[in-house]
């Protein structure tokens, strides 16, 4: 990809990112609207979900026919290994969103060439834009992002991600070590925007024992190019899969990798 590919898809998903956010931030602020279907345990979605994903789906496909897309509500389109794909999960934090409380965004990932070249997190409540390219650096609302300089997890929080797909047993163990360590967890039900505070600084680091490609590859970019370090999870799951994931600054990424029980 040269330089100009990426900042026109940046450019695209920055605008879609808008669009999409307006409209989910309308079924927001007329919740008692929504059908809520629950798609599993703790798990719920309403038509907020899919009319966003729509959205982002056709303004990206036409822009870009030759690019394969990716979406936490429609599945995966035209995706074959060879082609850049988009990877969108247009409400992440869907708990809280349907619950009234702001932290829930848009998240837009660009892949290919077996990395992520473009990254664009949006939350249309707080109206944060979160940017990165790679080789380009990371910026929130126009200023550089750079993570914690943090050396130890007892100097900040640790963002801990869980869903019903973490065991009690699992959370438990994390928990505790992180404890231990003299650290403390934070939780805001959007995978997305707790490792883009890993990217801002605000956060020193994030664990979870299994999440999905569209909650997280946009997200990823972000903590790498502002300086973090991220556990290899494109190369192990893809577009597509789900998996662990640890992010953080370099000087606790280590010590967050050994919070996970052993695989
Ligand atoms: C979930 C959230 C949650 C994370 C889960 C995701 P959803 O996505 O990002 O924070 O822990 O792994 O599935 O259901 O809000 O789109
Ligand atoms: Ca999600």
């Amino acid at each position: 990809m040269t330089p100009e590919d990426r900042r026109i898809r940046l450019d695209a998903a920055i605008a879609v990112a808008h669009e999409a956010g307006a409209i989910a931030l309308q079924h927001y602020r007329n919740l008692g609207a929504l059908t809520i279907v629950i798609k599993g345990l703790q798990d719920l979605v309403s038509e907020a979900d899919r009319e966003t994903e729509d959205v982002i789906k056709t303004r990206l496909t036409t822009l870009f026919p030759e690019d394969a897309f990716v979406g936490e509500e429609t599945g995966a389109d035209g995706v074959d290994g060879h082609r850049g794909a988009w990877v969108v999960d247009p409400i992440d934090g869907t708990q809280p969103f349907l619950l009234g409380l702001p932290t829930w965004c848009v998240s837009i990932a660009y892949v290919a060439e077996g990395d992520i070249q473009v990254g664009v997190i949006f939350n249309p409540v707080t109206q944060d834009l979160y940017t990165a390219v790679r080789g380009e650096g990371a910026i929130r609302n126009g200023a550089p992002m750079r993570v914690n300089e943090a050396q130890l997890l007892s100097e900040g929080l640790t963002g801990l991600g869980c869903s019903a797909r973490t065991s009690a047993q699992n959370l438990g163990y994390i928990a505790e070590h992180l404890r231990d360590a003299g650290g403390m967890f934070h939780r805001c039900g959007s995978g997305a925007l707790t490792l883009a505070y890993v990217a801002t600084g605000q956060l020193i680091g994030y664990v979870e024992m299994h999440i999905n490609a569209w909650d997280c590859l946009a997200a990823i970019l972000l903590v790498e190019e502002a300086g973090g370090r991220v556990s290899p999870f494109l190369a192990d799951h893809g577009v597509t899969g789900g998996g662990r994931i640890v992010a953080g600054g370099p000087g606790v990424y280590d010590a967050l990798v050994e919070l996970l029980p052993v695989a």
